[in-house]
């Protein structure tokens, strides 16, 4: 069974004080859960929340990281700079980024290479849009997205990336994919794995993500392939957090 993984993904949200709470009551919730688990936070809060988390057995990530290794990159972050305060683990390619940033196949996979590197584990998010969906194109949009990165990669390499499906209507929609539709694309990511990996694609988290909240998580972390979830909305809240966490934990 491949290593469970939940990991918060705060966005664009948090502050000093609502992220001392916050990270308080995940902390204590956590605590006796088997689950790993990481919080992916803004920039600026990465200092602040790996203190908290110091001594802890939670994880940090970033949201994004720069294809470049350093210079003249205004605005960017390097991987060498994610791990120099703490980070673990770094979301690349969310579905946010490439819609509003532009971010194409060819730049996913620099920016996966350059966090690899550093040593940083890149949770690599794929999904399809409401118009792919329903023309049929799931399947071939997500294999096209897996396969641009998998293939840039070397195998040693490859079987440190996490994979998270993330289909782009579930997200912050409420409406999140039916544990049997998340299955049926998580089931094409691990045949694609597999003919990548053989058995090591086994080993392989694949995330779910999308509009994942406490009364879903149990029934999505059923299915055969959903190894545990990149969590938004529902991670800006401790208890429903945690709840999710129990629930990966008790898979
Ligand atoms: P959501 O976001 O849980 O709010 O739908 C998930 C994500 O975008 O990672």
């Amino acid at each position: 069974m491949a290593r469970s993984l939940v990991a918060a993904n705060w966005k664009m949200n948090g502050s000093l004080a609502g992220n001392r709470a916050l990270v308080g009551g995940v902390l204590a919730g956590v605590r006796d859960l088997s689950c790993e688990v990481v919080l992916c936070v803004p920039h600026p809060y990465l200092a602040q929340v790996g203190g908290l988390l110091e001594g802890g057995r939670i994880g940090l990530g970033g949201q994004d990281v720069s294809a470049h290794e350093a210079g003249a990159y205004t605005g960017e972050v390097s991987a060498g700079m994610l791990c120099d305060v703490g980070c673990s683990h770094v979301v690349v390619g969310h579905s946010e980024r490439r819609k509003y940033h532009g971010e194409s196949d060819a730049l996913v996979l620099a920016k996966v290479r350059r966090a690899l590197d550093a040593g940083l584990v890149p949770i690599l998010c794929v999904g399809e849009s409401r118009e792919q969906r329903e023309s049929g194109a799931t399947d071939r949009v997500v294999l096209a997205q897996v396969e641009s990165v998998f293939g840039g990669l070397a195998d040693v390499a490859a079987r440190k990336v996490v994979v998270a499906y993330e289909p782009i209507w579930a997200i912050g929609t409420g409406l999140a994919a039916t544990p049997e539709m998340a299955q049926d694309v998580h089931g094409t990511i691990r045949r694609a794995l597999e003919t990548r990996l053989g058995q090591d694609a086994a080993d392989v988290p694949l995330l779910y993500g999308g509009s994942v909240n406490a009364d879903n998580a149990a029934s999505l972390f059923a299915m055969k392939d959903i190894d545990g979830a990149l969590v938004g909305g529902a991670s800006l809240d401790a208890e429903g957090f945690v709840s999710i966490c129990a629930a990966n934990a008790a898979r």
